[in-house]
């Protein structure tokens, strides 16, 4: 195991009711004035927009708004946000929603106390400071209600990039009522989900050696998401199989799962192009992409891969001709994907194999762009190569 430092700062209020304590929340953490902000319009829909404001109202905090958050989230409502805080004395940030309207709050949060561009933040240098988020959780999927992550698309060039890594990203509070996520479409429920397990296989395949308490954390959570998206699906409104996937969401991205350890993140890199390109659901680009890396690179530890099969899948272990265990966990995992309703081809995304040089061309832009990956590196002609995979 790896040396490291773990800090995940942020209170969680989790359960049904705890949305009652939002404003209280806020002036805990020195709110006075708080910014709003949210998608298209769920949040109207499904009471958590007439809470946060019911909240809000009985602890005595004025607040202004800024809805209409797209999913994949553009800069042009960063920008907006920043003006809109600067001119009327916002000192808190509430993001009511799912990953697109907290990392959108994430991002005008750096850029209010910020001379330059905010996204200086993205392209560039470490914040240093923030005006503090907090969180109401509408859909478990990113884990962005307590990472240090943000992911914003600037306009014009269509670069969809996160932030330079900085822990001032973590959100102050989480509220977290799993009943919220029954209003769900199946399709983002489930792509939800596929970001979620994602999130734990960018950590889980490492080639640090002697990661067992990680290891073990990593299997029961991504055993506990294969179980409980399908009764989700099922049943949208089953609160246990919806507060387990909240949890879950949570768990594997504040990073409890990844210290000590090197992570992978290629997948994610290569998704990032998929939705900055064809605007899909980042878990479904990600239900196309991650099976394509799995048997792109599983031959530089077989073990690894065959492990995942056997402990996550229950696949039956062939100890004379490992890879075969190995490719069975990448058949089980397409197959689920397939269960639970989410594409794992390029034309299910609308993508199409001859972009491929453009998707690779694209991501040469990013300062560092290759090699990237922890668990292998993967050069240009690799990640061409994943793609092409992907799109048979
Ligand atoms: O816009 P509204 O009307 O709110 O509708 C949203 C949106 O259409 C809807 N929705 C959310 N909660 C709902 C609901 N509909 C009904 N009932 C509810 N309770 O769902 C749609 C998708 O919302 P969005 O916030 O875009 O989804 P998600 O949470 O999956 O966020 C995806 C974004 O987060 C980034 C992704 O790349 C993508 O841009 N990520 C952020 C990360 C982070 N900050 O740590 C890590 C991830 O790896 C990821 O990259
Ligand atoms: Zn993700």
């Amino acid at each position: 195991m790896n040396n490291f430092t773990f800090y995940s700062p942020t209170l969680f209020a989790f359960g049904d009711g705890e949305e009652q304590n939002t404003g209280a929340l806020v002036r805990r953490f020195g709110g006075t004035k708080v910014l709003m902000v949210y998608g298209g319009g769920s949040i109207k829909r499904n009471g958590a927009y007439d809470d946060a404001a019911a909240s809000l109202r009985a602890a005595g905090i004025p607040w202004v708004e800024l809805g209409g958050v797209q999913p994949n989230p553009r800069s042009g409502k960063v920008y907006e946000g920043i003006e809109l805080c600067r001119r009327e004395g916002v000192d808190f940030i509430l993001a009511v929603g799912g990953g697109s309207a907290i990392d959108t709050a994430k991002a005008i949060g750096v850029g209010v106390p910020y001379d330059g561009d905010f996204w200086d933040f993205f392209s560039k240098q470490a914040a240093e400071k923030t005006v503090p988020v907090g969180v109401v959780l509408t859909l478990s999927a990113t884990g962005s209600e307590a990472s240090d992550s943000s992911v914003i698309t600037l306009e014009g060039e269509n670069l969809k990039w996160g932030n330079i890594k900085s822990d001032i990203y973590r959100p102050v509070f989480a509220v977290m009522n799993p009943r919220y996520t029954c209003s769900l479409p199946a399709y983002q429920t489930a792509s939800g989900a596929t970001d979620m397990l994602s999130h734990i296989m960018e950590r889980y395949f490492t080639p640090t050696e002697h990661v067992d308490v990680t290891d073990r954390l990593c299997e029961g959570l991504m055993k506990t998401i294969l179980t409980a998206a399908p009764k989700a699906l099922a049943d949208p409104s089953d609160y246990n199989a919806r507060a387990d996937l909240m949890w879950a969401g949570m768990l594997a991205h504040n990073n409890l799962c990844g210290v000590g350890r090197r992570q992978d993140w290629a997948s994610h890199q290569i998704e990032h192009e998929l939705s900055a390109l064809y605007d899909c659901a980042h878990g479904a680009g990600l239900a196309v992409v991650t099976p394509a890396w799995m048997t792109y690179v599983m031959d530089r530890d077989i073990a690894r891969f065959a492990q995942f099969a056997v402990r996550v899948f229950g696949c039956e272990m062939d100890f004379h001709q490992p890879e075969n265990t190995a490719r069975a966990g990448v058949e089980r995992l397409v197959a689920w994907l397939r269960s639970i309703g989410m594409p794992t081809t390029f034309a299910e995304i609308g993508a199409r194999a001859e972009d491929i040089p453009a998707l690779v061309a694209h991501r040469a832009k990013k300062p560092g762009a290759f090699p990237f990956g922890g668990f292998t590196p993967i050069h240009e002609d690799d990640m061409t190569a994943i793609l092409e995979l992907a799109a048979r």
